[in-house]
């Protein structure tokens, strides 16, 4: 298949993890045969420096026109001025409303290889199998911002349509797993989590008889995602909920180098990425963890290229890559090895995984 791939590397770190995802990407491309044209677009606080503008007319325009899109990440300490009238975020929040992104799906199914890394207990974590749907354009980030001289404000709305369709899309996707959604909110307080609750339930009912639903509050939330991680399948939450949630649960697998995921919509072009941010404290020094970034383009293969052999391939030799030991610094700070050795060591798998399935074809 030919696709086109536009990467969108940013800042901090994120140059880094895309460099290590897009060889491997070039790798599945060469084994299987297929011509993956891939191309670097501006995008975050090396575009604002570039061009004056964290999303430039070029790079939504190239993004409009992909098959999927890649990203590192962006923000960094240079670009975080609270008094500056563009910021890096702006640019990733705009492309994702853009694209229609609503969806957000972020795994996180630790390695019994990472498992040491973890901050709990190992015997929590064995078996823990989780997706969650993040809701990515709406929410608190969207609604209106407003700043006078003794406050602040920012609106939080969501749409009957907003929540349905996040909803349906998590309903879909725990058909295709355990069956069972747990929804989360703060309907005890806010009116947006009332509505979202009462929609959710709906949902469920009238479309999906062979799901189950259950409703969590986000506080304590928090808390069963460590005590008991093993109780949910698929969690679908409201945007700022499950950005937050995320950052916590990437502790089950051992790090935030380690999460991926996929923004979908109902339009054609998905958009991939780690869920961890540009990292400046460990920027510039080649020791990121790649994992995100390429577990993020087997993503990228499966959802948005219809790959599953090879999504599975790049899976596989990640997991095979940290069985035999290839850790990063966030894993193993005493002897974890570099971004690049650890992608040359995934790349080297993937070769010998997909002689495999050259002869399984
Ligand atoms: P962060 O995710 O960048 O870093 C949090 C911690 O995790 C740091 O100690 C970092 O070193 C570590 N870490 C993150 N990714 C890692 C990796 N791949 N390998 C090893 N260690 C890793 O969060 P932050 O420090 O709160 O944010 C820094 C900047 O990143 C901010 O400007 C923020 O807005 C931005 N950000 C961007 C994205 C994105 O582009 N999708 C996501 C989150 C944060
Ligand atoms: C993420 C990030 C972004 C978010 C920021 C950088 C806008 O934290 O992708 O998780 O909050 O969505
Ligand atoms: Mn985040």
């Amino acid at each position: 298949m030919h696709a086109e791939i536009v990467v969108l590397p940013g800042d901090g770190i994120g140059p880094e993890v895309t460099a290590a995802a897009a060889a491997v990407l070039r790798t599945v491309g060469q084994r299987y045969r297929h011509r993956f044209d891939l191309h670097e677009h501006a995008i975050g606080g090396a575009a604002i420096d570039a061009h004056g503008d964290p999303l430039p007319e070029k790079t939504l325009a190239a993004c409009r026109n992909a098959d999927a899109v890649l990203l590192g990440a962006v923000g960094g300490p240079q670009w975080s001025d609270p008094q500056a009238k563009v910021r890096p975020e702006q640019g990733l929040l705009a492309l994702r409303k853009a694209l229609g992104l609503y969806a957000n799906l972020r795994p996180v199914r630790p390695h019994p290889a990472t498992l040491g890394a973890a901050p709990i207990k190992p015997h929590l974590l064995a078996g823990v199998d989780l997706l969650v749907v993040r809701e990515l354009t709406g929410g608190i980030y969207f609604g209106d911002k407003t700043r006078d001289a003794d406050g602040a404000s920012d609106v939080c709305r969501y749409s009957v349509a907003e929540v349905e369709r996040v909803v349906r899309r998590a309903c879909v996707l725990a058909r295709q797993r355990r069956g069972h959604v747990t929804s989360v909110d703060k309907a005890n307080v806010l009116e947006t989590s009332r509505l979202w609750r009462e929609v959710a339930t709906r949902v469920a009912r009238d479309e999906f008889s062979d799901v189950t639903i259950e409703h969590q509050l986000v506080d304590s939330m928090a808390m069963h995602l460590l005590s008991k991680p093993r109780a949910f399948d698929v969690v679908v939450t409201e945007n700022m909920f499950g950005d937050i949630l995320t950052d916590e649960a990437s502790m089950l697998a051992g790090s935030m180098g380690l999460l991926p995921s996929a923004s979908l919509g109902d339009g054609r072009v998905g958009l991939y990425e780690p869920i961890h941010g540009s990292a400046p404290d460990i920027a510039g020094r080649g020791i990121a963890n790649p994992c995100g970034a390429i577990l993020s383009a087997a993503m990228l293969l499966r959802h948005s290229l219809g790959l599953e052999l090879e999504a599975g391939c790049v899976e596989r030799a990640v997991s095979a890559a940290l069985e035999d030991g290839i850790l990063t610094r966030d894993l193993a700070p005493e002897r974890g090895v570099g971004t690049v050795r650890f992608a040359a060591e995934v790349i080297e798998r993937i070769g010998a995984d997909c002689h495999v399935a050259e002869l399984r074809d």
